[in-house]
């Protein structure tokens, strides 16, 4: 259905514009107790359907499910129940087509939905609030589509994952530079180095799941915030919608928003994952690294410096980053003096999370493309790992080997580096003659221990960076995803 995912925020028609139906929509059903109009900018300012209209198809859905066990449970007739059903059918074909004319005069999507029904079907749409109010109704709409984004995000991630794996499997043999402190510390394998993604990708995926099981639990019932009074049947509605379970106290099921809090908090780390990629990936493609090219179809130019292929797709993910963030504050300070039970403050509680599941879908998608595409440049990741004297560290190790404790060993291989350095050599590059002048444990075998293939072949255990055991596990995360 159409406002799930459109952006366009629903106008107010000009009155003209909305012909016969404007004496139907000039009062809000509360109206009944107040004796002045509402002043036009205090209806703008109160309004929610220029971003709410997209729990529409939710909206819809929980409604049907609520006359349904209203029905069922006698509080209303049968006939009414078949004339909702059939109000609602021809609702949800007029959103399809954009022909629904949503209005603020109406304030949230929740009334204009209501009103629509009830120009449609008349006093059997009167009946539908029955035992209901939109505070059950809000926090139930929220849910069900959240419980949707989580879903969608957890097979963006999927997606994301798959393009790593693809990547690490295709390079788990080639070697670049793995830093500490930005400065070039040991060789690692380029498929290693993505295979970290993907772990913490599988961890925010477990979040979200966990966060799916708290997010799926049903407000209706709750009414305005103390329960109704009419014999409601809340397990059956449960049921219809797939809730998990009922939100156990009214007053918390209309206030608390802890559950799309976490939801941010996840989708902020998710981000926080993405953009660290992304910051690597601006860094590799830096002339200065040049590790990585980017397909030019996820790059721009300069309007004025005609020779720039700029990585604005990255830099846009770590800039995006930066709204999820803001989103989780946002709610975390929405919700911190709120006295139970519903207060409008909590109708801020939907653009930033709206804003924090579209950022992450967005930047999923993108990037599950983008790092499909990403082609390494193995002479400039082998250039740059020679460079850094990234097997010292094998030297020392080989020392250990040959009985050297650990520390004089490290001292040894500080010298080496030092007099490799004046002579603008690599470790592997000074004479077997020169490397014995630090210790005289060195012997013929060293230079196995120096080249960058054998350091990274040496780290051959789960979790370390030997092509063997990337392969491994490339091939347990194949397992595990296929078991999903
Ligand atoms: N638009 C409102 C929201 O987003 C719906 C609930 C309004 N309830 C109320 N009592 N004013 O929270």
């Amino acid at each position: 259905m159409a406002p799930s995912r459109t952006k366009r925020p629903p106008r107010a028609k000009p009155a003209a514009q909305r012909g016969t139906r404007l004496p139907a929509r000039a009062q809000a059903p509360w109206s009944g107790r107040f004796a002045e109009p509402v002043d036009d900018l205090v209806k703008r300012f109160t309004a929610s359907v220029q971003f709410d209209a997209r729990l529409a198809r939710f909206d819809i859905d929980a409604s049907l499910a609520h006359a349904r066990m209203l029905a069922a449970c006698g509080v209303i007739p049968r006939g009414d129940l078949e004339d909702i059903e059939r109000g609602m059918a021809a609702i949800g074909k007029e959103i399809d087509a954009g022909e629904f004319q949503w209005s603020i005069d109406a304030e949230d999507v929740h009334t204009n939905i209501e009103r629509r029904l009830i120009e449609h079907v008349g006093d059997a749409g009167k009946r539908l609030h029955t035992a209901r109010s939109r505070n059950d109704q809000v926090a139930t709409d929220v849910r069900l589509w959240l419980r949707a984004e989580i879903d969608a995000i957890d097979e963006g991630l999927g997606r994301m994952q798959e393009a790593l794996l693809a990547q690490a499997e295709r390079h788990a043999a080639l070697v670049m530079p793995g830093f500490t402190h930005l400065q070039v510390a040991q060789p690692v394998t380029f498929g290693h180095h993505l295979m970290a993604y993907f772990e913490m990708l599988e961890r925010d995926r477990a979040r979200f799941a966990e966060c799916r099981r708290r997010v799926n639990q049903l407000p209706l019932g709750a009414a305005a915030l103390a329960g109704t009074t009419f014999p409601i049947d809340r397990e059956r509605v449960a049921r219809e919608l797939g809730f998990e379970g009922l939100c156990a106290n009214s007053l918390d099921a209309v206030s608390d928003r802890d559950f799309a809090i976490e939801f941010c908090a996840h989708a902020a780390l998710a981000m926080t994952h993405l953009s660290r990629l992304a910051e690597e990936i601006v860094l590799w493609t830096s002339p200065r690294f040049g590790f990585v090219r980017l397909p030019d179809r996820f790059c721009t130019g300069s309007s004025i410096m005609p020779q720039k292929k700029n990585p604005d797709v990255p830099e846009l993910v770590r800039g995006k980053s930066a709204r999820a963030i803001g989103s989780l504050v946002s709610l975390l300070a929405l919700m911190k003096a709120q006295p139970l039970a519903y207060n409008k403050d909590n109708q801020e509680d939907k653009e930033p999370l709206f804003d924090a599941a579209d950022t992450l879908r967005d930047s999923l998608a993108v990037f599950a493309a983008m790092v499909a595409g990403i082609e390494p440049v193995p002479e400039a990741m082998r250039a740059a790992a020679l460079e850094g004297f990234a097997t010292a560290t094998d030297l020392a190790d080989y020392l250990v080997r040959k009985g050297v404790p650990f520390r004089d060993a490290h001292g040894a291989v500080a010298r080496a580096v030092r007099e490799a350095e004046n002579l603008g050599c690599d470790l592997s590059g000074l004479p077997l003659a020169v490397l014995k002048r630090f210790s005289a444990a060195i012997g013929e075998d060293v230079f196995d221990c120096l080249s960058l293939e054998g350091s990274v072949a040496a780290r051959d255990h789960p979790g370390g960076t030997a092509p063997r055991q990337v392969g491994a596990a490339v091939a347990r995360a194949r397992a595990r995803r296929a078991t999903r």
